[in-house]
Order: C-alpha cells, then structure tokens, then sequence
C-alpha cells in the first residue's frame, strides 16, 4: 500500500467529488440530495481516502449506541484493487471500537462479488437476507424479476 494515501473526514465540501464517483459505481447512486441528508445524519461517521486533495474513496457510516452501520463505501474506478476499501473499512471500525463500537453492520446486493469477497476478507460474516430488496435497474418495481435479494453481514470487534 501506497503511503501518501491518507484517511480523513469528509464533509459537504466533498459533494462535486462524491457525486461523480457515485453515479459511476452504483446501479442506483445517491441523489446529492441524498448525499447532502446522510451528512446531517445523527452519528454520521463519513471519512474519505485522499491522494494529496483528491478523493479517491468514500464511506458513510452512522454510529447508534454500540453499532456502526455502513451505508456506502465507493471507490473510484482507476483506484481500485488496490487496497483502498479495506484501507477505509480497517480505519473506521479500529476507529469506532475505541469509541466504544462492538458490532459492525452492512448490507450489499447478492450479484456484488466484490463486495462480498472484500467484506469476507475483511472478517464480515453473512447474517441474514433481505428478499428482493434492490432493483435492477434505476426504477424502484416491485416485479421481482427485476429485483434482487440484498445480504446483510455483521462483524464483532
Ligand atoms: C467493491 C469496492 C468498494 C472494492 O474496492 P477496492 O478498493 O477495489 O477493494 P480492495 O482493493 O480493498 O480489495 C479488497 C478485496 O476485495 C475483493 N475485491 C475487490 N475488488 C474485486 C473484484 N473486482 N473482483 C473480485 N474481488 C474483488 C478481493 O477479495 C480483494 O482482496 P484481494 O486484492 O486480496 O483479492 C469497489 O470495487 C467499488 O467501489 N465498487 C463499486 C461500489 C460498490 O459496489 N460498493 C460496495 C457496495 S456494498
């Protein structure tokens, strides 16, 4: 891993850089609007790997009681595999645990491979389904051939 990476908190200053890797990443991205709100969120938790001031990657996070729930974790795509997620995932939840975290929660869709893969390297272990959960596409049907289930996975610090 390259050392001039650098995780630090991202805030409403970060909306432009966001947005472009969000609606590059995701089946369904976050509006800005929706990106602006999860930054008002009570407990947010929301941290950024840079490269000098370029935002590479992004988690949102909230923290309730003694949980972190992971919302959105993104790379952007010329940055990938390169040991960025869990360079994010590896800062926030040793962070979280000594603000008194023990349980770590997150879901992603069941055809996200990479997903899976890096939360089960990570040590996350598959705790539950949610049927038909996501769309496929950008409308929210309710035919669920056009869904998809969504996995949940927890890890205990
Ligand atoms: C999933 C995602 C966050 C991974 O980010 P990344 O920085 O490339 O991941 P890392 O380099 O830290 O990889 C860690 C592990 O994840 C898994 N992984 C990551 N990308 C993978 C891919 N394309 N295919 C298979 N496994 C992959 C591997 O197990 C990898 O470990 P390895 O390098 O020893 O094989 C990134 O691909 C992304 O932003 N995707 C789009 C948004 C998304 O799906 N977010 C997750 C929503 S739940």
């Amino acid at each position: 891993m390259d050392t001039h990476f650098e995780v630090r908190p991202i805030s409403l200053e970060h909306l432009n850089e966001i947005s472009i890797i969000e609606n590059l990443s995701h089946i369904t991205p976050w509006t800005d609007q929706q990106i602006k709100e999860e930054f008002g969120r009570v407990g947010a938790y929301n941290f950024g790997v840079f490269e000098k001031n370029n935002l590479l990657a992004y988690f949102f996070s909230y923290i309730f009681l003694d949980e972190l729930h992971i919302l959105n974790l993104s790379v952007e795509e010329k940055s990938r595999k390169q040991g960025l997620a869990v360079l994010l995932i590896d800062f926030t939840t040793h962070a979280a645990k000594s603000a008194g975290v023990s349980k770590v929660f997150l879901e992603c869709r069941e055809s996200n491979t990479a997903a899976r893969l890096l939360y089960t390297k990570c040590g996350f272990l598959l705790n539950g389904r949610r049927k038909s959960y996501y769309s496929l596409g950008s409308s929210n049907t309710s035919d669920e051939s056009l869904r998809e289930d969504g996995l949940l996975f927890i890890k205990e610090l």
